[in-house]
């Protein structure tokens, strides 16, 4: 089985991240995988709600540090997958549903930013260490994280790698409720996205495009991809990286 497992069921697009041996860290190839689907899905009436879910424990540990190492000995990575599938979820039509099974690292925790439900672990660590890694935040967290938490917890996120709970996502409205167990969370996940699926398409699309400023979401992308490339390709970001993949040798 591959590292992305999509199959359709009652109208949801259920899209696994499958690679539980590396956290589920995404890499260009999974980040291409994600698009095909989810662009397929734009064109597939029958498809009425995309689902993200992840095997095993951990949710996300975000993007593949080998594959972030690679882009910065070229340069600023413009070409990375990453940045195509952040911008297919600025303004993507259809509703997306995540079921948060364990912990999430970057764009794991970003990626809910633009979900319009989640059902989260209760004990889920959901983090966003950019500054950690010599890097800054993405999918435009440092707008939309910051409306939701404020600028000092956000900041505290970003900065000083601070995680949140499942509970805590529930608390500050990131996710609509947590669950001790894994199972509820996908079972509740996957009820919620199938009712979706029943109700009126042209409502829900109308819905979403309406809660969300989708053009300030893209020009905020395009403000932290410009500082994200700089911080990609410095030599403080490579050695994070050199340093964390090589911790196992
Ligand atoms: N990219 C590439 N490989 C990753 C990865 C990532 N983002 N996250 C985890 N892995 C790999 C590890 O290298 C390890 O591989 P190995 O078994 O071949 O040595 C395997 O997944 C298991 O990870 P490990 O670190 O041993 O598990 P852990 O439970 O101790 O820690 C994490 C889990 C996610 C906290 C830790 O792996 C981590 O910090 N990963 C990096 C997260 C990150 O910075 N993501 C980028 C955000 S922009």
């Amino acid at each position: 089985m591959g590292h992305i497992v999509c199959s359709t069921s009652g109208g949801v697009l259920e899209i696994r991240l499958n690679r539980p041996d590396k956290k589920n860290a995404i890499t260009d190839a999974m980040y291409g995988d994600m698009i095909g689907a989810m662009k397929g899905a734009l064109d597939d009436d029958g498809v009425r709600a995309v689902l993200f879910t992840a095997a095993g424990d951990f949710f996300c540990s975000g993007n593949d540090l080998a594959d972030f190492l690679a882009v910065s000995t070229q340069g600023g990575g413009d070409e990375l997958k990453a940045w195509q599938f952040i911008r297919l979820l600025a303004d993507y039509p259809k509703p997306i549903v995540a079921a948060v099974t364990g912990a999430g690292v970057g764009i794991g925790t970003t990626l809910l930013l633009h979900c319009d439900l989640a059902y989260v672990h209760k004990e889920a660590r959901l983090t966003t260490p950019f500054v950690n890694l010599a890097l800054v935040p993405e999918a435009a967290s440092s707008l939309l994280l910051t409306q939701k938490i404020g600028h000092a917890k956000a900041f505290e996120m970003f900065v000083l790698g601070e995680a949140m709970t499942g509970e805590m996502a529930v608390d500050c409205g990131l996710a609509n409720a947590c669950f001790d167990e894994v199972d509820e969370v996908v079972q509740t996940a996957r009820q919620k996205a199938q009712q979706i699926a029943t109700k009126s398409a042209q409502a829900v699309r109308y819905t979403k495009s309406l809660m969300r400023d989708s053009a300030k979401i893209i020009s905020q992308m395009t403000a932290e991809k410009d500082c994200f490339a700089k911080c990609l390709a410095s030599d403080d970001a490579r050695m994070i990286f050199e340093k964390f993949l090589n911790k196992s040798k």
